[in-house]
């Protein structure tokens, strides 16, 4: 039942202002985290648990996108007539099989617009909708769409959506529930609100990337005015939903499958540091790397280029 829950939106239409000037050329999904694309992460872990259809809502400059999930017969080809076999598992995710597929949002309307961008694409099934900017679980290990399906299929609702606990002063970031009775690991949601203000928040359960839904959303974002930011938010349009009586859930991400968003350099950081600690390969090395460096109190590690001398 929930393999026929086999199509992700994922929406990439932002201009990634806040990684500025990384971002001026290149779209924020394609940042490198440690050896792959942000990007990459989120086709992975969405394969995973059983999506088979990526449908990208892109914009702008965000061909690269496109690219990276091409079949690239002729670098195959230089990597096997030079003798560099060993190269070509790096590029194994190309051959899986999924389908891709790509729409624009013509306008930056918001992330609710950057959904309704996929109707007539996705019409009447039932879909999750990925952030094309956020990892869940370090190296996208983590099954929290595969456990979405499955409760949106057991409970024939309308939206399941994935929520971190995040720090009181961080609640103004990000879309925040309000729990119907008790914040348990699956909860049924009587509201969620945009980026409130503290003293307005209902919880510091936040919105995290990841949301299962059925069409109805659709109509829901039609009659969904612009909200925070001028913006057609998707967090307005699930309200809406509960407010017309559509039973909506919350799951909470696990422990072991923290949220990474790749938004700000702030958390771009400290994810690249955490992936790159993680490596297989490398991470050991690093480790050691750094704990020489900070134990050694070495000035370029401890200070910002900003300090003054
Ligand atoms: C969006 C959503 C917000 C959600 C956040 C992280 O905000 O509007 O509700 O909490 O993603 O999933 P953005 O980070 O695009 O401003």
């Amino acid at each position: 039942m929930t393999d026929s829950i086999d199509i992700a939106v994922i929406p990439v239409a932002g201009h990634g202002t806040r990684l500025l000037p990384a971002t001026k050329s290149q779209p924020k999904e394609m940042l490198s985290v440690g050896r792959k694309p942000v990007v990459q992460y989120v086709v992975e872990e969405l394969a995973h648990s059983g999506i088979r259809r990526m449908l990208f809502v892109t914009s702008r400059g965000k061909h690269s996108i496109e690219s990276h999930f091409d079949i690239d017969e002729s670098l195959t080809h230089y990597l096997r007539s030079t003798g560099r076999e060993e190269l070509l598992a790096d590029l194994a995710f190309e051959r899986e099989s999924i389908e891709y597929f790509y729409t624009r949002q013509r306008r930056q309307l918001g992330l609710g617009h950057a959904v309704l961008c996929a109707e007539s694409l996705i019409r009447d099934q039932p879909f999750v909708v990925a952030l094309g900017d956020s990892i869940i679980g370090v190296h996208a290990q983590s099954d929290i769409v595969e456990r979405m399906k499955r409760l949106f299929c057991r409970e024939q609702v309308d939206a399941v959506v994935a929520f971190e606990e995040v720090p009181e002063e961080e609640v103004y970031r990000y879309g925040i529930a309000q729990p119907k009775d008790g914040e348990g690991d699956v909860f049924e949601l009587a509201d969620v609100i945009e980026k409130p203000p503290i003293s307005e928040a209902p919880s510091r359960l936040a919105v995290a990337a990841r949301y299962v839904f059925s069409p109805r959303i659709f109509a829901m974002l039609h009659a969904t005015p612009p909200g925070k930011g001028g913006e057609i938010q998707l967090t307005d349009a699930i309200r809406l939903l509960i407010r017309r009586g559509h039973r909506c859930l919350g799951v909470r991400l696990g422990p072991h499958e923290p949220r990474f968003d790749i938004g700000n350099f702030e958390s771009y950081f400290q994810t690249f540091v955490d992936f790159a600690l993680a490596d297989p390969q490398y991470g050991t090395a690093l480790r050691e790397y750094l704990a020489t460096k900070l134990s050694s109190g070495d000035s370029r590690a401890s200070r910002s280029p900003t300090d003054s001398e």
